[in-house]
């Protein structure tokens, strides 16, 4: 039996749910019950009826599930999988900037630890950034802890002043407009898409900056275009090839690849299936203060 019939038959019988993020290997992209965005996998971890969930993902999201659903069982493979955008700030940076600006409110990218989390006001995806700060009335946002998609949904609300951290996500931060371009020049019919943690001095070359999610549609969207362009994680170029297989999809010249989101195997899944490896545990006192601003950010985006 292969890897992956063994997992596929092992998750049936202990009725184990496995949940995996759009940047995962293949191989656990194969296996799982339920691919996303960060939004998407956030949402639907309070919909799930199943008391056993696997999180195939980065150390962040599978606390965020934690938090969401206290009374399930998370399983995070591979712990030590963290995202390295999420280790750039620490509470007393949040504390810091809430001191210096106390009439801000506090918008907090999801991808940060969950004690990062309990000192924002709101939790934000890329995908639910643009609805989310549309409808908070606060002129004054303090958005951490991603530079560039801070810059991206400042862009879109010249009426509002935003405040800025200095994280960034080393995949995603040093795209450059070559990296597009000699693809391009190679594909010119290509439509770009680019994530919006890239730079902003790549922006002006994609035809869509977006959340994977984003890329999806856009996708589905544009029927008449038959060759895309991505500028994220190559993860994504294999989730828009089982999706869309009539379409071609090329990566960026430089190679985007998250250490972390592929430090999760095969093999780890099927230990965590069979071992119950490694239950996710937030203490309570953070996941209460964290779990209002992320219910704030399901809400909003209803
Ligand atoms: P998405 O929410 O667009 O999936 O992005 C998560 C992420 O970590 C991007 O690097
Ligand atoms: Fe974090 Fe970047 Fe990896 Fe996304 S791609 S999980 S932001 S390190």
């Amino acid at each position: 039996m292969s890897i992956k019939e063994e997992i596929l038959k092992l998750k049936k019988e202990k009725d184990i749910v496995i949940v995996a993020h759009n940047y995962q290997p293949p191989i656990v992209q194969d296996v799982a019950d339920f691919l996303g965005d960060s939004l998407a996998l956030a949402r639907q971890i309070t919909q799930i009826p199943q008391k056993k969930i696997i999180f195939a993902g980065v150390r962040f999201m599978a606390e965020t599930a934690k938090i969401l659903a206290p009374e399930k069982t998370i399983l995070h493979p591979v712990p030590s999988a963290g995202c390295g955008m999420a280790w750039m700030i620490e509470p007393e940076d949040v504390r810091r900037l809430k001191a210096q600006h106390p009439d801000a409110l506090v918008a907090c990218y999801i991808n940060t630890t969950a004690a990062v989390k309990a000192e924002c006001d709101v939790v934000v995806t890329s995908a639910s950034a643009l609805k989310i700060i549309e409808k908070v009335d606060t002129k004054k946002i303090i958005f951490l802890p991603d530079k560039n998609l801070g810059r991206w949904v400042a862009n879109h609300f010249p009426d509002k002043e935003f405040i800025f951290y200095d994280g960034f996500c080393y995949v995603h931060n040093y795209l450059k407009p070559e990296d597009i371009l000699d693809v391009k020049k190679e594909h010119p019919e290509a439509h770009v898409m680019v994530h919006a943690e890239t730079p902003p001095e790549v922006w002006e070359y994609a035809d869509i900056v977006t959340s994977t999610s984003g890329m999806i549609r856009y996708v589905e969207e544009h029927p008449e275009v038959k060759e895309f362009i991505v500028g994220t994680e190559v993860g994504m170029i294999y989730r828009l090839k089982t999706l869309f297989p009539d379409k071609d999809f090329y990566a960026v010249k430089r190679p985007m690849v998250c250490r972390n989101m592929k430090a999760i195997t095969a093999e780890d899944i099927l230990r965590s299936l069979k071992e119950e490896t490694y239950p996710v545990h937030v203490p309570e006192h953070i996941a209460q203060r964290a779990r209002a601003g992320i219910e704030k950010m399901l809400e909003l985006t209803r």
